[in-house]
């Protein structure tokens, strides 16, 4: 007997509790990387926002950079017409010319108007390059606004292990836990299993992010050598994406195939259950329309067997 992925989970060792996979948002007014106001546009958003809370998962990641404010904004208005809780996770970033604590509040202060509400349920720092402001004064001004209530939860992103044991160091100073690290983690991408950065997060009980969990879109079995369709926007510029990178990849696409075929499950939903199934860690991704979404979200409630993870552990290893 394996046991079901969990529905939800706690951010590290805080009481704010979200559901064990969340909902990325880069692509949410992002014209320039993802091509937004092309293929979709503010209605095909709404309809995956109010998709993901139909399906159990009203958590999102967001962040002040994102269409240069425009995530937020599009997340703000669609939480104004939807009833029920929604967590929400959003994230500063550290410009060369912040350098005081109150860059921090007022960048918070900018990015609650544009949500329209008064606090979120995770703040990250978006980056370790800090600049002139210093991770002590960082953190300092992080746990203010937790102790303020205008955050429930302090997260970081990109950092490295020891970036990340110095912030827990930082905050543990002000009572303040670390809850997440949000790092690049897929089957494709799996440098924090190597780096110390997922065996550190699990030492300290820090909850791992995986962003990009689909590998922007490789792993959904979507992009195939065959019935060649380029992506959209940047990810032209990635080999991987090109149809040499697919023809390798094929193999590793149908093994996804094959283990979901004996679930009812889709090679999304396999890549994503294969992350959560690593412990403590949250997948967050992207959906640029309600199916996406809807799918996305089928990542919970069922689990792959131990022999499947191994299985598909091996097959994307090296
Ligand atoms: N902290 C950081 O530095 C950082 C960096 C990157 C991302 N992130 C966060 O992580 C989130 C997810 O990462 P990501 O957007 O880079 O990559 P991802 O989640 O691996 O891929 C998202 C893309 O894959 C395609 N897709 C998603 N679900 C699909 C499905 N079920 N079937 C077929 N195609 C599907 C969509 O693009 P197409 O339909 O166009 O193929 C979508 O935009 C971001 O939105 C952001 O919140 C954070």
């Amino acid at each position: 007997m394996h046991s079901v992925t969990p529905q939800s989970l706690t951010l590290g060792p805080t009481q704010t509790t979200v559901p064990a996979l969340g909902i990325g948002t880069w692509a949410w007014g992002d014209s320039l990387y993802w091509g937004y106001g092309k293929d979709y546009d503010a209605d095909t958003l709404r309809a995956a926002f109010r998709a993901a809370v139909q399906a159990g998962v009203p958590f999102f990641d967001t962040a002040e950079v994102y269409g240069l404010g425009e995530s937020e904004r599009l997340l703000g208005q669609f939480m104004k017409e939807q009833e029920g809780a929604i967590a929400i996770a959003t994230k500063y970033f550290p410009l060369p010319w912040r350098f005081g604590k109150s860059a921090v509040s007022d960048a918070l202060t900018a990015s609650l108007k544009r949500l329209q509400v008064p606090s979120v349920a995770l703040y990250q720092v978006h980056s370790p390059f800090d600049f002139f402001m210093g991770q002590d004064t960082l953190m300092e001004a992080l746990a203010d606004e937790v102790k303020q209530g205008r955050i429930q939860t302090v997260g970081v992103s990109n950092y490295s292990a020891e970036q990340m044991l110095r912030a827990h160091e930082l905050l543990a100073k002000r009572g303040v836990p670390l809850a997440v690290n949000q790092v690049q983690y897929s089957l494709l991408e799996r440098k924090i299993e190597q780096n110390g950065v997922l065996q550190t997060a699990q030492n300290l009980g820090v909850t791992i992010l995986a962003y990009s969990p689909l590998a922007q879109g490789l792993l959904t079995g979507k992009y195939t050598p065959d019935d060649y369709q380029k992506p959209q926007g940047a990810r032209q510029l990635n080999p991987r994406f090109s149809k040499d990178g697919l023809t390798k990849l094929m193999p590793q696409v149908q093994l996804l195939t094959d283990v979901g075929h004996a679930h009812s499950k889709t090679p999304a939903q396999v890549a994503l259950n294969w992350l959560i199934a690593q412990g403590n860690v949250i997948p967050i991704p992207g959906a640029k329309s309600s199916s996406q979404a809807e799918q996305n979200a089928g990542a919970l409630g069922w689990s792959l067997t131990e022999d499947e993870v191994t299985r598909i552990s091996q097959a994307f290893a090296g």
